[in-house]
């Protein structure tokens, strides 16, 4: 079991209209094809490893393979993570590409219907096609395995609906992605703020469980847990050097080790990128004093 950030106090409050275009279909490549090319699906393991969704979708029995079931815990009640092997009837073995696109990218499924944010989607909107793609090329290369996750057990009001106004108003207040003239820390930014979803634990949300982007990364709770500050002022004493060992290792500057769910992030994504991907996710975070 495992406790996610409140996502949607106050959700009730938005009040959905009839807004049908709230609805439509999100934009995407209908012909986007999963592919069976080796070394897609290699980049695609990689991707899987480093955007850590095997911590969400490790199975109930077998934490090796992403068969679901685990429960993710909120105020709102409990989530299970789904099925993600390509099994035709319990797991996704009947899906495009498209279907993939519309479910990381805009939070769909394949019938339309609204993910609840419990799935990071929001983060892994900023993904590339190809990433996503290569993703689901590793996906649909695993074995099928037989299982039904339960259906979530949530409050008798959070119907996926309502997800479509919380999409709306956290578009509003979603930056438009950040430009960076040095390629790593380019990379840094696309894997901490996106693959890798470091702010979906470390970003404070308002009432309405919509990330406060003026304090990116400037810590926040996970159920009793308390999520530190990983921004520049809170990692000023952090050398490029610090960051890339606490990558690997989960040790602190001064030698103390990281806890919580913090183990998992380090344990099964940052101490499994390449040495390149890792220097970029220092460089990102200790670029307040860059020249260290
Ligand atoms: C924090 C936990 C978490 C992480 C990390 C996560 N997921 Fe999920 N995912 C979920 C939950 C929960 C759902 C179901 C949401 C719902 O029921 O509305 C879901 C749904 C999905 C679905 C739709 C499955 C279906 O049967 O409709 C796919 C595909 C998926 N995730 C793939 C991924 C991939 C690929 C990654 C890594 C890049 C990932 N997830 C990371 C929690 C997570
Ligand atoms: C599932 C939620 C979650 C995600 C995702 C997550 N973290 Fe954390 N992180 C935590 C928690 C909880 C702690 C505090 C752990 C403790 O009590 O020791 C923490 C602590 C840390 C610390 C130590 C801060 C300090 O001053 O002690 C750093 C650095 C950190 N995280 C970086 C990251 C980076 C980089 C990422 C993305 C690769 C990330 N975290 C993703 C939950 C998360």
């Amino acid at each position: 079991m495992k406790k996610i950030a409140v996502l949607f106090g106050g959700l009730a409050t938005v009040g959905l209209g009839g807004s049908l275009w709230l609805f439509s279909a999100p934009p995407m490549d209908a012909d986007a094809a999963v592919t069976t090319d080796v070394e897609a699906i290699a980049r695609g393991e990689y991707l899987f490893i480093a955007g850590g969704c095997m911590s969400c979708h490790k199975g109930d029995d077998d934490e090796s393979v992403p068969s679901g079931g685990y429960a993710l815990e909120s105020d709102f009640g409990t989530f299970y993570a789904p099925n993600i092997t390509p099994d035709l009837e319990t797991g996704i073995g009947n899906w495009s590409g498209a279907d993939f696109l519309a479910a990381l990218k805009h939070g769909r499924a394949p019938d339309g219907s609204f993910y609840y944010p419990a799935f990071p989607y929001r983060s892994y909107a900023g993904l590339t096609d190809e990433d996503v793609l290569d993703m689901a090329a590793y996906i649909m290369s695993l074995n099928p395995v037989r299982y039904q996750e339960p259906e979530p057990e949530l409050v008798p009001w959070l119907q996926r609906p309502l997800v479509a106004g919380w999409n709306l108003l956290a578009d509003f207040s979603q930056p438009e992605p950040e430009v960076f003239e040095d390629e790593l820390i380019a990379r840094g930014a696309y894997l901490a703020r996106n693959l890798a979803h470091c702010g979906e634990c470390h970003t404070p949300r308002n009432g309405l469980g919509i990330p406060d982007w003026s304090r990116e990364f400037a810590g926040a709770e996970l159920g009793e847990e308390v999520v530190e500050a990983i921004d520049g002022e809170a990692l000023e004493e952090w050398s490029f050097a610090n960051f890339d060992l606490f990558l690997i290792l989960g040790m602190k500057p001064e030698g103390e080790f990281v806890g919580g769910d913090m183990n998992e992030v380090i344990e099964f994504n940052t101490s499994n990128l390449t040495d390149e991907d890792r220097d970029a996710m220092a460089a990102f975070f200790t670029r307040h004093h860059a020249g260290d």
